[in-house]
């Protein structure tokens, strides 16, 4: 298999069902207590910058994203994001990545924020945010703060508070 194999669709409704199950999989009942999970429950993702991955016609990835303020940046919450174990390391999960970086920044998003493992994550654009400077709704570890950030935006300048934009 390989990457040209699989199809890389926009979310809709339709897919709702697979994505909680791939989900459930990767993450277990515990990822409801996780602070990015916190912030997720604050409003609805944005759809427009949300995608699968099928293999004929069968859904077997998701990348979310949540539009944030992260202080008084307009951005964006990536996650969760989810390759179904038959399809891991086929560079799915960085495709799916790159597709809802250059959405978010063709819809005027300033910068896209996750909780990850640098390791995965830097190699595609995301830079580590300064330790302390954001805060979420709930504990994370501030080393795991990154931000994949457009036009004169920084990761070490941002700063504040994270939550849903949604919510006042
Ligand atoms: C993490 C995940 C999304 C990666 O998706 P994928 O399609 O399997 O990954 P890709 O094919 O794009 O990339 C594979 C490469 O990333 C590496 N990798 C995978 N997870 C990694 C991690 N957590 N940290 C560092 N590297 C990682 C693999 O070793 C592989 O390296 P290689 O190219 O040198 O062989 C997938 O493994 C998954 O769904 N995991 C469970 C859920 C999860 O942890 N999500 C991320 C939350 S931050």
């Amino acid at each position: 298999m390989s990457l040209h194999d699989f199809v890389f669709l926009t979310e809709d409704a339709s897919h709702d069902a697979a994505i909680r199950h791939i989900n459930e999989e990767a993450f277990g009942p515990g990822r409801f207590v996780r602070s990015s999970e916190r912030v997720r429950e604050q409003g609805p993702h944005d759809r427009r910058l949300s995608f699968i991955a099928a293999d004929r016609g069968e859904t077997i990835a998701s990348v979310r994203m949540t539009p944030i303020f992260a202080g008084k940046t307009a951005g964006h919450l990536l996650g969760p994001l989810a390759v179904r174990p038959s399809h891991k390391n086929l560079g799915i999960g960085r495709e799916l990545v790159r597709i809802a970086l250059a959405a978010a920044e063709k819809a005027g998003s300033q910068a896209v924020l996750l909780v990850g493992d640098p390791p995965y994550y830097a190699p595609l654009g995301f830079a580590r945010t300064r330790p302390g400077a954001m805060t979420m709704p709930g504990p994370f570890d501030p080393h795991r703060l990154l931000a994949a950030c457009f036009g004169d935006v920084h990761a070490m300048a941002l700063e504040g508070e994270i939550h849903h934009r949604d919510r006042t």
